[in-house]
C-alpha cells in the first residue's frame, strides 16, 4: 500500500485538484493507495474520491467519544467522513505535541473499535540511531501496542527513521530491511503490514519496493506532486506484478 500524507499543505484548491489526479491514478493502477490530506480539507476529499477505490485517512485522531475536547476529532467523525484509516504518532506529533505509542492508544483502540485501520509511525532519530539504540527504540515504541491487548490485526506500522524525515536523507536498502524484520519480530506477526517512510522519492522507491520485508510506503514531501507520486505507486505495482 501506498500512502500520500500531505501534513500541513494544500489550500482547498490544491486539495481538490490531487483529489481528482489520485482518482485518475487509482483507476489506471489496480493497487492499494491511499491518503491523509489535512484534517479540514478531509470531508471535501472523501466526497470527491467516494467510490473512487482510494482511501482516505486522517493525519490524526483523538480516542475520545464526544465530548467537550476543543479543537479534537474523534474516530466517529473521521468515520462519518467516509475515511478508513487515520496515522497516529507520527514522529512530527511525537516531536511537537510530546505524543507517544501509549497517548495514542486510546485512539488506536476506538478506530479499531469502529472497522478503521490504524498505522502507527515508529521510527529512532539521529542520535538514537548513531548511539546504536535503533532497534531498542523502536521495540519500546511498539512495546504498548503488544500490551494493550487490542486485536492488532488492524494495525498497520510505519517505519519512519526521523532523521531521514523530510530531510532529504534516505536509509539504506539494507537497514530498512533488518529494521522492518525487527518489527515483525517484535510484533510477533509475519503479516503486520510495515510501510516504509523517510522522504521516499520517486527515485529511491525501485530499490526500497525491491525488498520483501517492505509492505508499502508512507509518502510526505513527494506525495504533493502528482506525477512524482505515480511514479512511485507505478514502481509499486511493478513490484507486486514480479
Ligand atoms: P517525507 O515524510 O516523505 O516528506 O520524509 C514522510 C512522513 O513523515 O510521513
Amino acid at each position: 500500500m501506498i500512502i500520500g500524507n500531505w501534513k500541513m499543505n494544500t489550500s482547498r484548491e490544491a486539495a481538490l485538484a490531487l483529489s481528482e489526479a489520485l482518482v485518475g491514478l487509482v483507476e489506471t493502477h489496480p493497487v492499494s493507495v491511499g491518503v491523509c490530506p489535512p484534517m479540514i480539507w478531509l470531508d471535501l476529499v472523501c466526497q470527491h474520491t467516494a467510490d473512487s477505490g482510494l482511501w482516505v485517512g486522517a493525519q490524526d485522531v483523538i480516542g475520545d467519544p464526544y465530548g467537550a475536547l476543543t479543537g479534537c476529532v474523534n474516530a466517529q467523525m473521521v468515520l462519518d467522513a467516509g475515511a478508513g484509516f487515520a496515522l497516529l504518532g507520527h514522529s512530527e506529533r511525537r516531536a511537537r505535541f510530546s505524543e507517544t505509542t501509549e497517548s495514542v492508544l486510546p485512539a488506536v483502540g476506538a478506530m479499531l473499535e469502529l472497522g478503521l485501520f490504524a498505522v502507527v509511525c515508529v521510527g529512532e532519530n539521529q542520535t538514537e540511531r548513531e548511539s546504536g539504540q535503533a532497534f531498542a527504540v523502536v521495540e519500546s515504541q511498539l512495546a504498548p501496542l503488544l500490551a494493550s491487548g487490542l486485536d492488532l490485526s488492524g494495525v498497520v506500522i510505519a517505519y519512519e527513521p526521523v532523521w531521514a524525515i523530510g530531510t532529504g536523507l534516505a536509509a539504506e536498502p539494507a537497514d530498512i530491511g533488518v529494521m522492518h524484520r525487527w518489527i515483525r519480530e517484535v510484533m510477533g506477526r509475519d503479516e503486520t503490514l510495515v510501510l516504509y517512510g523517510g522522504s521516499v522519492t520517486a527515485e529511491m522507491a525501485p530499490e526500497i519496493f525491491a525488498l520483501s520485508e517492505v509492505s508499502g510506503a508512507l509518502v510526505g514531501g513527494a506525495s504533493l506532486h502528482i506525477e512524482t507520486f505515480a511514479a512511485i505507486v507505478t514502481a509499486w505495482e511493478q513490484r507486486e506484478w514480479n
